[in-house]
């Protein structure tokens, strides 16, 4: 295989310790999206907001990269890889992948409330400064926000990641549930004909298209039955 192009999601991280979304155990049993995980919940009330994802940046200094994580970087070995990832865990980075799109945004790194998406004002946390305050300042001045995609707010890296799968030779969906657009959408851009695999232990979605191969496992269990396949050694 030459190219190939993932498309992860929460499940990737579950061996690392991170619960999901959806499901038992899920952050969505917890919290409710629309007061922490919404652009209308944080300027509702800010403070939860913040709060709610320095207790993430806590946890996250705590994990680390499971197997699955490592074998999808080890393939940058003899393929280009790009990673296309739901998540805002830098679990795929400290695994050593280094094309990581993060539709989500991620959560070590904090932006201006006025202008969320400009680039120049997007600076990275660091185990020194992991919490984001009421008061903290962006450098236009704004208070500083969390560099997360919220429900209600565009997913400006939809286009690079549709973009990466045009001229892909594999595509492997790991650990997520496709019930969120446009992420989920990116499914009907993979290219006609290339092989399509999905690793997940439960079913996703009823209707999957028949091409796909979907491999009933965790993701370490996954990608090892899948890696020699993906890696062109046979
Ligand atoms: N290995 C692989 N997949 C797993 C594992 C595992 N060990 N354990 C659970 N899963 C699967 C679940 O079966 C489920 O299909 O991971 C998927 C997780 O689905 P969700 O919890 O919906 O997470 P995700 O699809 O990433 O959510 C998408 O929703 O709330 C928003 O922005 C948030 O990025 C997130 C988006």
């Amino acid at each position: 295989m030459k190219k190939v192009v993932f498309l992860t999601g929460a499940g990737m991280s579950v061996e690392s310790g991170l619960s999901t979304f959806r499901g038992s155990g899920g952050m969505w049993n917890e919290y409710k999206i629309e007061d922490v995980a919404s652009i209308e919940g944080y300027e509702r009330n800010p403070a939860l907001v913040l709060e709610f994802y320095n207790k993430r940046r806590q946890e996250l200094l705590t994990v680390a990269p499971n197997e699955g994580h490592r074998l999808i970087a080890e393939l940058e070995k003899h393929n280009e890889v790009v990673v296309v990832t739901q998540n805002v865990d830098d679990l795929h980075e400290r695994a050593g992948s280094t094309n990581v799109i993060h539709l989500h945004g991620e959560l070590m790194k904090a932006t201006s409330t006025d202008s969320p998406n400009n680039l120049s004002y997007v600076r990275t946390l660091n185990q020194e400064n992991l919490e984001i305050k009421i008061g903290d300042k962006a450098d236009d001045g704004s208070q500083l926000r969390p560099y997360i995609v919220w429900f209600g707010e565009a997913v400006p890296m939809m286009e690079d990641a549709v973009l990466a799968l045009r001229d892909a030779d594999a595509f492997v969906i790991i650990g997520t549930s496709l019930n969120v657009y446009p992420a989920a959408g990116l499914l009907n851009y993979a290219p006609a004909g290339i092989p399509i695999y999905l690793i997940d232990p439960n079913d996703v979605q009823p209707y999957l298209p028949a091409r796909i191969k979907v491999i009933k496992s965790g993701a370490s269990e996954g990608m090892k039955s899948l890696f020699a396949l993906l890696s062109g050694e046979h």
